[in-house]
């Protein structure tokens, strides 16, 4: 619990940035290395004193009792003991001092050499309590008085003084290289994490064209280069999904086409039809063969059922569908045939050598088919009708329905659908449709052309002569 505590006080604080952190958490390491190196130095410079002044007071005593013994025999060992006292003058540990006996004695001491800038405060520090060794003069010199050695520590102290400052300086300087050098290189290594959070941001925002320098330390580059490959795969999503949509849209739309499609020419033409057939049946409903109406009848139901079939089958979504059960030139006969029925007085020269194809393609030549001689009834009054399904030398397949009912009138194109959708179908399958009016006689020609040669070359119309 202790530990996690410890441990959790270097993480990053509230609102506290990774720099910041990093610098104080260096800043904390260091500064208890420094009071740890501190603490070190006083226990070493405190034995060090201790030691060296201690060694200095022992050979000293052991000087002085020997010069003692030498100058007990001297003429004038009074002047034998200041000279003592003085031989001691500048040293840097002992101070000796010659003590005469009272009332007039007098105090000896030798020169202690002084020193420079010491703090008192570090001196007292440092310095044990003063040791005195007291020297007795032995025999006669006993009248004489006697010697005081002194341990003198100032100068002792004022080395470890000198010592501790200049590590002091080599630490603090140690210190502030580190910070240094830790401010800067953390500051530079976290530079691009500010662009980084703004380009997350405006990711976030859907803009997905951003993208950041891949440059720093290599954590950060793989960082970055990352942020680029997500938001390319996050932008290449969004153009496949907008694609999607798009595409879903034309679906939808060609859907309807269709369906318009289908109505136009599975219902218009068999309702129109129906309503020929009616007149047809009313007209003749005062002639005396009454067969005739019987006929329109069972053409009216034909057509009603065909209608049914066709208005269940758009219903149920189906695709359109012409019953090319016999063959395409089978269908287009049938459906002339129809016409016929209709109107005996229209001649129709049929030229169906065109075998067919794939369904789709067949029923897209039979809607022209039928849409061109059902135009030519609605709109005008046709007494012949050629329809040609043939394939050409190069390989097209032709399909052209002339009729000689007068010909189109300017701007007779506003608002009818057939020929749009026979336009669409047509370019769907890739070939080309013209619809002009002729002369001689005056009407008005379909041509298309539809390029389904290769795949169906199998089954042209010459290898099979019974068809057409
Ligand atoms: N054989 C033709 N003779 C004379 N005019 C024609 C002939 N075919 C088409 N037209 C004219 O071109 C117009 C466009 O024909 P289209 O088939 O596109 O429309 P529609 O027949 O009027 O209506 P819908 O086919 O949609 O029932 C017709 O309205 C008509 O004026
Ligand atoms: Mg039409």
């Amino acid at each position: 619990m202790i530990a996690r505590l410890g441990l959790s006080s270097f993480g990053p604080r509230e609102s506290e940035s990774l720099s910041a952190t990093l610098i104080r958490n260096i800043s904390s390491v260091l500064a208890v290395t420094l009071v740890f190196i501190l603490l070190l130095t006083y226990w070493q410079s405190a034995t060090k004193v201790e030691t060296e002044v201690g060694s200095a007071l022992v050979i000293a005593e052991k000087t002085v009792r020997k010069v003692i013994q030498e100058i007990a025999h001297d003429d004038d060992p009074r002047l034998q003991l200041v000279r003592l006292v003085r031989v001691f003058d500048g040293n840097r540990h002992v101070k000796v001092t010659f003590v005469e006996p009272e009332p007039a004695g007098e105090r000896i001491s030798s020169f202690v050499a002084p020193v420079e800038e010491l703090p008192n405060w570090f001196y007292a520090l440092m310095a044990r309590v003063p040791e005195v060794v007291r020297v007795d003069l032995p025999g006669d010199l006993a009248r004489f008085g006697m010697l005081e050695l002194t341990a003198d520590q100032r100068s002792e102290v004022a080395e470890v003084w000198e010592d501790f400052l200049l590590r002091l300086a080599i630490l603090s300087v140690f210190c502030a290289l580190v910070a240094t050098l830790v401010y800067v290189t953390v500051g530079r290594a976290l530079e691009p994490l500010p662009t980084l959070s703004a380009a997350f941001e405006r990711l976030g925002g859907g803009d997905y064209g951003v993208r950041v320098a891949e440059n720093g330390p290599t954590e950060l580059v793989r960082l970055c280069t990352g942020f680029n490959e997500m938001a390319n795969r996050l932008g290449q999503m969004e153009t496949a999904n907008q694609k999607l949509n798009d595409q879903l849209a034309t679906v939808q739309e060609e859907e309807r086409a269709d369906l318009a499609r289908d109505l136009h020419d599975e219902v218009s033409p068999f309702l129109f039809s129906v309503e020929v057939d009616a007149s047809t049946i009313r007209q003749m409903s005062q002639m005396p063969d009454q067969n005739v109406v019987a006929e329109r009848a069972d053409a009216i139901r034909d057509a009603v059922a065909h209608i049914n079939k066709h208005v269940r089958s758009i219903l149920g979504r189906l695709r359109p569908s012409v019953d090319m059960e016999f063959g395409l030139a089978n269908a287009i006969e049938t459906l002339i045939g129809s016409w016929q029925l209709r109107d005996p007085n229209v001649t129709f020269n049929v030229d169906v050598t065109y075998p067919g194809g794939g369904q789709k393609e067949d029923a897209v030549i039979h809607g022209i088919v039928r849409e061109a001689i059902s135009n030519a009834f609605k709109h005008a009054r046709p007494t012949r009708i050629d329809v040609s399904v043939t394939r050409e030398p190069e390989g097209d397949v032709r399909v052209v329905v002339r009729d000689d009912g007068g010909g189109l009138t300017p701007g007779s194109s506003a608002g009818g659908f057939g020929l749009i959708a026979m336009r669409e179908r047509v370019a769907a399958l890739g070939g080309t449709v013209e619809i002009k009016n002729s002369a001689s006689p005056a009407g008005v020609t379909v041509d298309v052309r539809l390029p389904i040669g290769e795949t169906y070359a199998a089954f042209d119309g010459s290898a099979d002569p019974e068809v057409g």
